[in-house]
């Protein structure tokens, strides 16, 4: 079975994120995506109310799970046999960092990075931007799926 993982924050998922996960389903037979715990980084949503929104959006493809890490991304790729992370280009901007990180998950544990490139409707299209353009009112609602907009909104509301 070829299988993939498609790493992130996910804080929260948003149609670019999801634009990559389904390409990457339909080219593997088991893709997962894979939300990092990263105790330091302050974060909107939980990482169990990301994995919830990511199964929800992703129920329709059949062959996408949902599980989440801490700790290096090629160690939860060796433990669970994943030999495949999957990553979305936006820019050139995104190609250095994800370049060196390709290498060094490469050199650390001989997992390989393979990046798709973003759908140019999304290319401009990030999680901090769209919590930054909600926090101030602007509409997201073609951003993100229908589900994460509504509990993006609740969530922002109760901060005010
Ligand atoms: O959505 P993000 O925050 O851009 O995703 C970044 C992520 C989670 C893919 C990356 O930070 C990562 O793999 N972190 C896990 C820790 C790790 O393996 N670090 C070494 C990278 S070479």
């Amino acid at each position: 079975m070829r299988r993939a993982v498609c790493p992130g924050s996910f804080d929260p998922v948003t149609q670019g994120h999801l634009d990559i996960i389904g390409r990457a389903s339909a080219i593997y037979d088991e893709v997962v995506v894979a939300v990092l715990i990263n105790k330091t980084k302050k974060s909107l949503f939980t990482v169990e109310e990301r994995m919830q929104m990511l199964r929800e959006s992703t129920a329709g493809y059949g062959n996408v799970v949902v599980d989440s890490f801490h700790g290096l991304l090629v160690d939860w790729c060796r433990t669970h046999r994943v030999p495949v992370i999957v990553k979305g280009l936006r820019a050139i901007s995104d190609f250095d960092y994800e370049l060196q990180m390709a290498q060094m998950n490469h050199s650390l544990a001989g997992v390989e990075t393979l990046f798709m490139t973003t759908n140019p409707l999304y290319s401009f299209l990030s999680s901090s931007l769209v919590k930054e353009v909600a926090t101030y009112g602007g509409d997201v609602a073609h951003l993100v799926p229908a589900s994460v907009h509504t509990r993006l909104l609740e969530r922002l509301s109760e901060g005010r």
